[in-house]
Parts: C-alpha cells; structure tokens; sequence
C-alpha cells in the first residue's frame, strides 16, 4: 500500500510555496497526500522560526498529532523550514519522536528522505543545498487555492538586518530565470488563476542570471523589468510581496501605473521610525529614504495601498525612539500595518545586544501603536464607503452564509453578499460598510477582464 503523508504549513508564503512544491514531488514519486493527521503514515510541518513564538508552535502540534493519531502506529513525524535548517540534528534530541529532519533546500530530495526514514534509518537528515537541476514547478492539484497562485522569484536574503533569522535559515538569495517564471504565470492563466502573487523575502532584488525572458522588456531594474513581463502574460491580478525599502526604485510604481493588472498594493515595511534603531537594525535606510520610495507610491496613478511591518521593543529602543515610531506611521497612513514585539533570535547580531525593554514595556507600546493604527485605518477604510473595489470571489464568510468573502486588487478583506456559484470570478463590489479589518459591500456586477 502508497503510504499517505499528510503537510502542515506554518510561517509565510515561502512556506506555503514549498509545501506545494514537497507535495507534488512526493505525489509525484507514488505517495498519497491527505489531509488528514490523525490516520497518515507520515506527518511533516513545515515550521517557522522568525520570532520564539513562531519557533515554538510546532512542538505544541506535534503533541496534538501524536495524541489524536488512531491508527496502529504512530507516524513517521518530519519537520522541514526554518526551524528544521536552523536547529538540524539537535531537534532529535530534543524531540525524540522525530524521525526526519529535512531543511528549508531540501524539498526535492524529501521522496528519498522519506523513504530512507520509512525504510529504518533513524534520524534522517538532510540540511543540504538545493541542486542546480532542481525543479519549481508545482501541480495544480497541490496548489493551497484554486484562483491564487504563489510563485516564488527569489528564495533567500543577503540583508542580515541584525534582529533576523531568515538569512541564516534560508541562506542566500537565489533568483529564478524569468523565463520561467512567465512560463509559470502563463500556465496559470490558461488553467484559470486569476491572482499570482510574486514572491520573496526580498522581491526588490531580484537578479536572474540571465536576460531570458527580460530582453523585450525595459526598467531600471531586473525586478521592476520582471512586473513588466508578466504583466504582458495578462493574467487578470498580479501582486508582489515583500519590498525592502532600500531596493525599491519609483521604476516599479511606473510599472504599475502602466499596467492595470499590477494590482494596486505595495507591502513596504519600514520596521522603525527612528533613525538610531534602524540603523542599529541595520536596516541600510534612513526616515527621510523611506519616507521618498512613500511619496514617489502616493504620487502614482492610482491610489495605491501602502502596508508595512513594524518591530516595538527592539533593544535598546527609548520612549522617544518609539514616538518617533508613532508619528512616522501617523505621517504614512497605512492600510494596514503588521505590529511585531521585538524577539531575541539566537545567532543573529541583535541577539548580542541586552533584550532591554521589558515585556510589559513591549506590550504597552504595542497597544499604543495598534490603537493609532486602528484610528488611521477606520478612516481609510470609511473613504471606501460608496466607492467601488474589484473583489476575487475566494470562499464562504465565515461571519454570515450568505455573504462570500474575497480580496481586493488593494488586498483588503471585502464581504458581501453573492451567490455561491460566482467562486473564483472577479466581481465589482460598492463599499457600504467599513469594518475593523474588513469591508462590506453590495455586489454590481461582474467586472470586466482587465490586463
Ligand atoms: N523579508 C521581509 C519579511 C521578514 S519576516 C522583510 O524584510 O520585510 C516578517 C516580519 O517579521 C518582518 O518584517 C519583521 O517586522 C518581523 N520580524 C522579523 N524578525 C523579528 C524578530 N526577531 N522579532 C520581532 N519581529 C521580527
Ligand atoms: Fe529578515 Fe531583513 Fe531579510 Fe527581511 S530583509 S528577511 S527582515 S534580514
Ligand atoms: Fe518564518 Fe522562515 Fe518564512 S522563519 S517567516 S517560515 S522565511
């Protein structure tokens, strides 16, 4: 009998992105997939470790799996990701139901890791690199949704921004041919996806080593010449995350004021407002930096909607230090802002640095932040009441059974009331209502194809 290997996803979308990829290889060398825990032969997580909490989450569900586990056995149990590179062979000591470890470039050997470890051999582990041959492709049938894709564009970071973790769990930054990649995206169209988002941890510097596929297109950089040619795939919805401050040039808000499909969104975390803390973040920026890439996105064509990321609590950060967190954020008026308390990773550079602000401290300023951040965000979201948004139709809310849920091109939450049947369309939706986290709306029609 195939044995069944059931994944479980923590962490971002790279995360998400190589759990389609391990699945479609093991599906691929004669293993089933399921969805089901409590019945597989082999269960794997693919963890994070960008903060403790992070890091922490899957030894939780290991203990969950392994009690709600009914068949006879328990399950080969792996991990892959972050926390798989970063702490290797330790994890078995420190787990000892734990029969594979595989790291985050190890996704295309996990077949013959499995095997290995079904087969006997106890503490398999791999913390390899990825091979030159090694493939991206994905099957349709392991995507995590039918309308969305993910497509990775560069793997890895070269930043060492000093509080982060992901240099060192996914090593250095490796771009795909852009061939490739439009190849993918052009797939994706014929087989329906309305939406690809571009991903990485750092998309701005994106540096194939070839021209293939860039050569028709111009830009200031490869990234910027990358969005240009796939736009010209025409795939409805093109989004891209994440942008590092320092790598992104105006060329990209250019780029998308000529091509509608490149949706209306920039995810620009920023981190800190103060200039001694990010450069103690090592950041490589300065406000008055950050604050031009902002004006050169307000200056667009469209509106388009600004998200950032910020860490309270960093060490060493002062009361003054958070205000001027504060007033940068009144100054840039996010759609939406991701609110972290600083997380002492060991092996980083910050992790050298005295863990200073005391928890309550970190909380307090968090709360600070989050309340001004709710006041700013109530009234962006009140400006879309009467104004028309274009929404993918992705699920059922879960608020109400009526009423189906989707994102914008600006990548808001909007829900509405609609037919079931009109899954996967894009469809004009006029705001009525503006929520905490969301938008409510009435549906007017389906919308036109736009590319
Ligand atoms: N590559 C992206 C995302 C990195 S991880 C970027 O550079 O923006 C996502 C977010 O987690 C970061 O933007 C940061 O705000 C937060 N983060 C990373 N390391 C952290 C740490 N040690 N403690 C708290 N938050 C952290
Ligand atoms: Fe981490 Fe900085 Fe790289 Fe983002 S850019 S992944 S915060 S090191
Ligand atoms: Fe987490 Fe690794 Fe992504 S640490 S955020 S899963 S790159």
């Amino acid at each position: 009998m195939r044995a069944s290997v059931y994944i479980e996803t923590l962490g971002c979308q790279m995360n998400v992105a190589d759990s389609e990829r391990a699945a479609t290889r093991l599906r691929a060398a004669g293993y089933d997939l399921t969805d089901r825990a409590e019945t597989a032969d082999v269960v794997l997580f693919n963890t994070c470790s960008v903060r403790a909490r992070a890091a922490q989450k899957v030894f939780t569900r290991i203990i969950e799996v392994r009690r709600a586990h009914t068949g006879g056995r328990q399950p080969l149990l792996g991990l892959m990701g972050c926390v798989a590179q970063l702490e290797g062979a330790s994890l078995f000591d420190k787990e000892p139901a734990l029969g594979l470890v595989a790291g985050t470039r190890a996704t295309d050997r996990l077949p013959a890791l499995i095997e290995s470890a079904l087969g006997g051999e106890a503490r398999t582990l791999d913390l390899g690199e990825r091979a030159e041959g090694d493939a991206w492709d994905v099957s349709l049938t392991e995507r995590h949704s039918p309308f969305v894709a993910f497509v990775p564009i560069i793997e890895g970071c070269n930043k060492f921004c000093s509080y982060c973790i992901v240099p060192f769990s996914r090593g250095r930054e490796r771009s795909r041919s852009a061939e490739e990649i439009v190849r993918e995206v052009q797939g994706l169209r014929a087989e329906g996806y309305r939406e690809v988002q571009l991903i990485g941890q750092n998309v701005n510097s994106y540096r194939p080593k070839t021209e293939d596929g860039l050569k028709d297109f111009r830009g200031a950089t490869p990234f910027s010449r990358l969005l240009r040619a796939v736009a010209a795939t025409g795939l409805e919805r093109i989004k891209f995350t994440t942008s590092f401050p320092r790598d992104f040039h105006t060329d990209i808000v250019a780029a998308l004021d000529e091509h509608e499909n490149l949706c209306d969104w920039v995810h620009l975390p920023v981190q800190s407002g103060s200039n001694r803390v990010l450069k103690a973040m090592r950041r490589g920026y300065k406000v008055a930096d950050y604050l031009k890439r902002v004006e050169a996105i307000r200056n667009a064509r469209r509106r388009l909607a600004l998200t950032s990321d910020v860490i309270v609590g960093f060490p060493g950060e002062t009361a003054e230090e958070f205000e001027e967190t504060l007033s940068l954020v009144e100054q840039c008026q996010y759609d939406g802002l991701y609110i972290f308390k600083y997380s002492e990773r060991q092996g980083t550079p910050a992790a050298a640095l005295a863990d200073d602000v005391s928890v309550e401290e970190k909380k307090t300023r968090f709360l600070a932040l989050e309340r001004q951040q709710r006041a700013n965000q109530t009234r962006i979201y009140e400006n879309y009441v009467g104004r028309e948004v274009k929404v993918l139709v992705e699920g059922e809310s879960a608020k109400s059974e009526q009423d189906m849920t989707g994102h914008s091109t600006c990548q808001k939450v909007v829900n509405f009331p609609c037919d079931a049947d009109l899954r996967g369309r894009v469809v004009n939706v006029r705001i009525t209502q503006a929520k905490t986290n969301s938008l409510y709306g009435e549906m007017t029609g389906e919308a036109a194809h736009v590319s």
